[in-house]
């Protein structure tokens, strides 16, 4: 099959053409929180952007709050950004949707309000020990103007399954989706047209109440916001390079590796360094890891006076120190054997030998992602015998293709896979076929461009 019709869909040159601005958004009063108390003690503050709101109120979020009625859209304008060129980096959009609740209760009243910082209590729960979780979803523009979401029941339900690995309180899944939907159409303009992209839905569940001694935070906060973005890797839809990581491994057993807990992702780019008497926090938005402080690029800077329990954001190091050596991100092998395939280090990964897919089985310390449960029943539908179990790193060596799969990554074909000094490449020319028969069915699926036999699609409108 040629590359360039398989992968047509995602290329196609349909502009949306503007609609009418329909209903803005209006200004209302704020709502007191349900309990009465702040949001989070403005203790600890990053420096806001002067075009969002700042949550600064001692009473509210904010003392002036735009809340987008749920049955009006914002505005369905495109937003004047360069649709061609959008990567996978974060883009402010107008609307942030926030609901939050005490431990012991339910989350019950949500809302959209306008995008800006957050401000948290240097204790919070998900500061000092990590009890957070993070979700990732994406709503597509069809031709028809329609706006898709992809099974985001799905990640509802995986929340709720870490949520309840993290000792939190989770929506309900018919709460996270209706959020998820509000969150979309009030950021609706910032949805690419069709065929230049998606909007990247990012729902975070975090401990944002107080605590000193290890227990489960006081509160909690769910918080969507969103992104429009392109291709993950910067090859884009190009074979990636990996590298077969063996010293360090991305999860253990009986810990949280098959949970989307924010811990397994620790950040890259983003250090905390001491100086003198205070913690700087310091943004990179290039860096690799091992530079020196001085040496980043871009560089933002919020100081802040933390607490001697204040916990350090680690450098994901086995990912930094691969691509500081050109490969294009890290593939993980299992910490016991150090032999079987676990996941790379953004998504799961998938090994191609003739008519068999073997992927490895979830058990604790995979992640159990929606693209790769799709796949491999888009894959079974079209023939193919997928095995779910322990894969070893030898197969690599022997395979016809290996291609990853994720929200953000969707479809990554392997180019190439080092392993303890020994390069494999799969396939001559580009993307191999199993990979772009997949990736073709997947994607045309997700942008309606198919019909959805498998009923995964939600409509917004
Ligand atoms: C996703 O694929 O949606 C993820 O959450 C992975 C993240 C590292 C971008």
């Amino acid at each position: 099959m040629e590359r360039g019709a398989v992968f047509a869909g995602l290329h196609s040159n349909h502009l949306l053409s503007p609609l009418s601005s329909r209903a803005s958004a209006s200004t209302l009063s704020p709502s007191p929180l349900a309990d009465g108390r702040h949001f989070c003690p403005p203790l600890l503050k990053l420096p806001s952007q002067s075009h969002f709101a700042s949550y600064s109120n001692k009473q509210h979020f904010s003392s002036s709050i735009h809340v987008a009625s749920p049955t009006s859209n914002a505005t369905s304008e495109s937003a004047d950004i360069d649709w061609d060129n959008l990567g996978f980096g974060f883009m402010p959009t107008d609307y942030m949707y926030v609901m939050k609740c005490s431990q012991g209760e339910n989350f019950s009243e949500g809302q959209l309000l306008r995008f800006g910082n957050i401000e948290l209590n240097p204790s919070a729960g998900i500061l000092n020990y990590g009890q957070g979780l993070f979700e990732g979803l994406k709503a597509y523009r069809k031709h028809d103007r329609n706006i898709l979401l992809f099974r985001p029941e799905e990640n509802a339900m995986r929340l709720r399954m870490g949520a309840e690995r993290m000792c939190m309180p989770s929506p309900t899944v018919e709460q996270f989706v209706e959020a998820v939907r509000e969150t979309v159409l009030a950021n609706e303009k910032w949805i690419p047209p069709p065929g230049k992209g998606s909007m990247y839905i990012r729902p975070l569940l975090m401990g944002s109440g107080a605590v000193l001694g290890l227990a489960p935070a006081p509160e909690y906060t769910f918080l969507i916001y969103v992104s429009p973005v392109g291709n993950y890797f910067k090859e884009g839809l190009a074979p990636i390079n990996l590298v077969v990581e063996t010293e360090m491994h991305r999860a253990t057993p009986g810990g949280t590796g098959g949970v989307k807990t924010i811990g397994n992702y620790a950040a890259e780019g983003a250090f905390c360094v001491r100086r003198s008497k205070k913690w700087l926090l310091i943004h990179c938005e290039s860096a690799e890891y091992g530079d020196s402080c001085s040496s980043f690029r871009s560089v933002r800077i919020a100081e802040i006076s933390l607490g001697p329990s204040a916990r350090l954001w680690l450098v994901l190091k086995a990912q930094s120190a691969a691509k500081a050596k050109g490969y294009s991100d890290v593939l993980y092998l299992d910490s016991v054997h150090k032999r079987f395939l676990e996941e790379v280090s953004s998504c799961n990964v998938f090994v191609v030998k003739g008519n068999v897919i073997s992927t490895p089985a979830i058990k604790g310390t995979i992640l159990p992602g929606i693209t790769r449960k799709s796949i491999i029943d888009v894959a079974r539908s079209q023939g193919f015998q997928v095995e779910e179990r322990m894969v070893p790193v030898e197969e690599l060596l022997d395979a016809d293709e290996v291609f990853c799969t994720g929200t953000a990554v969707v479809i990554s074909p392997v180019g190439s896979i080092t392993y303890i000094g020994k390069r494999v490449s799969y396939g001559s020319s580009g993307v191999g076929l199993v990979s772009q028969q997949l990736y073709s069915a997947l994607t045309r699926l997700q942008m309606g461009l198919t019909e959805d036999t498998m009923d995964w699609i939600l409509e917004l409108k």
